[in-house]
């Protein structure tokens, strides 16, 4: 019977009337009204995660923000989803005539599938043979004179932190193994560890998830950061909370001397981990949940993050394939593949101002070949749907950014109109580079916080160039000056 509905289906309808219906699913969800109502239940779930959760709202042990004048030289190391990046950073302050921070040195490494299935110890042990090579190469001898380098991490992974320099390792996600026998360990330890069967002069001096490094970071540079955002393949979001927003027993085994000095703390949220039953999905949203190796872990990330918009795009093509004559009615090579259809690859779409959208014909014929070019109205069409797409993941990210936003305010006990402007460090590809993407999630912001009260421009998205490697950095000099 499915089988003849398809047939029918394909025959009954234009591609006219496909796009018509996409944008209907996609656009309904996206007016002030409906945000706010998503921003208001999006509150309402983050409560009791505040109270417990081992897997979100993680509260870290940084409970001061950079004063921006803190200054010396430390390596930073950032572990991303795809790339592990060793730096030397110098922090200088505002001392006249210098960058408040600056990289000197830096070395990438690609984490392909290999690095990736390494198991437990073997993944610590790459990471130290990568450090060893940017801190000792022949190039590396002016990374440290003699003395021990203190190190910063960024890790773009949950971690329950048990002081500023460890943390127990918690499922990594993003395809990687090294948790396979070391989970609930201490990653700092770890670390150490392989560092130290090479005899590297290196001291972990603290351990911040990538948003709260952004968050850092940013802070360093405007005073008035109290949230920080990640949008690339990952999504995440960090924010400055009392301490009283959270359960006591969120804080674990912390020292009483910690507590009797924290007013304030770094909250990793894991907001990716959030919306279920809340943001509206459509029958492709569903699709992609279904076939994912973790359905419902992360839904938040399934609606706005880059490893996902091309994949939406691609299942509502080859919909429009296969039941409205898209490209002919024939399926382009390689699209019928799980997440074939890159995230670059729509932003093309979206950039391409030609009035042949050759540009965006070019990028697409080199990924998915059809005997017979897409015409004119297959590209604009592909055009539309990413347009959809991208602008729903704007409006939703808008409306996860207003739930936190009201969620600090409430905690410090400020109406909207009292909090003041609030700087929200941004960093990853999607937040960067998607053409229009900051801009238009901006100007729904702009909208919420307008409804909710606040004053206009008051929360800010501000982007916060290399944020994890700088706020690795800027990690240790909190402690630093704490100690
Ligand atoms: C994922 C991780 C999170 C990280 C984010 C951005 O959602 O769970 O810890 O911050 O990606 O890299």
């Amino acid at each position: 019977p499915k089988r003849i509905r398809d047939v029918v289906r394909a025959c009954d309808r234009s591609l006219e009337d496909y796009r018509s219906e996409v944008q209907r699913l996609f656009e309904a969800p996206l007016n002030a009204k409906s945000l706010l109502a998503m921003s208001a239940k999006l509150q309402k779930q983050f409560y009791p995660k505040l109270q417990a959760s081992n897997i979100c709202m993680l509260p870290s042990y940084n409970h001061t923000l950079p004063t921006g004048d803190e200054q010396g030289t430390y390596l930073a190391l950032d572990v991303g989803g795809s790339t592990f990046r060793v730096a030397l950073v110098e922090l200088n302050g505002k001392k006249a005539g210098a960058e408040s921070m600056r990289i000197t040195h830096m070395r990438s490494f690609r984490i392909d599938n290999a690095i990736r299935s390494l198991k437990g110890h073997a993944f610590f042990d790459w990471m130290a043979e990568k450090i060893e090579e940017s801190i000792s190469g022949p190039e590396g001898k002016s990374w440290n004179n003699g003395s021990t380098l203190p190190m910063g991490l960024a890790w773009s992974f949950p971690v329950e932190q048990t002081s500023i320099r460890s943390g127990m390792l918690l499922s990594m996600g993003k395809g990687f193994l090294a948790t396979e026998g070391t989970l609930g360990r201490d990653l700092g330890e770890l670390i150490m560890k392989s560092c130290q069967e090479r005899n590297l002069n290196v001291r972990m001096d603290s351990i911040v998830n990538d948003a709260s490094a952004t968050l850092l970071s940013r802070a360093y540079k405007d005073s008035s950061t109290r949230l920080a955002l990640i949008l690339g393949t990952g999504f995440n979001a960090a924010v400055h909370l009392p301490v009283s927003a959270l359960a006591h027993s969120k804080f674990g085994q912390r020292p009483q001397s910690w507590h009797d000095q924290a007013n304030h703390v770094l909250v990793n949220t894991e907001l990716s981990m959030f919306g279920k039953n809340i943001l509206p999905t459509t029958r492709w949203d569903d699709t992609l949940n279904i076939n994912h190796t973790h359905p419902d872990f992360q839904p938040f990330e399934h609606l706005v993050s880059g490893r996902y918009l091309g994949e939406i795009v691609r299942l509502v093509l080859l919909e429009a394939v296969r039941t409205a004559g898209l490209f002919g009615g024939e399926v382009p090579e390689k699209l019928s593949e799980a997440y074939s259809l890159d995230t670059g690859i729509i932003a093309v779409f979206e950039s391409d101002e030609s009035a042949s959208l050759s540009q965006a014909c070019t990028a697409f014929q080199t990924a998915h070949p059809l005997p017979k070019p897409p015409t004119f109205s297959d590209l604009s069409f592909v055009r539309h749907i990413s347009q959809l797409v991208s602008h729903r993941a704007a409006a939703y990210l808008a409306a996860g950014i207003h739930a936190l936003w009201s969620l600090r305010a409430s905690a410090e006990g400020l109406s909207p109109s009292c909090v003041g402007r609030v700087s929200i460090g941004c960093n990853g590809s999607v937040i960067e580079k998607y053409p229009y993407f900051k801009d238009l999630c901006q100007s729904y912001l702009d909208e919420l916080t307008d409804l909710s009260g606040a004053e206009p421009h008051s929360v800010v998205l501000e982007p916060a160039v290399e944020s994890a490697i700088f706020g690795a950095a800027v990690g240790v000099c909190c402690l630093e000056q704490r100690e």
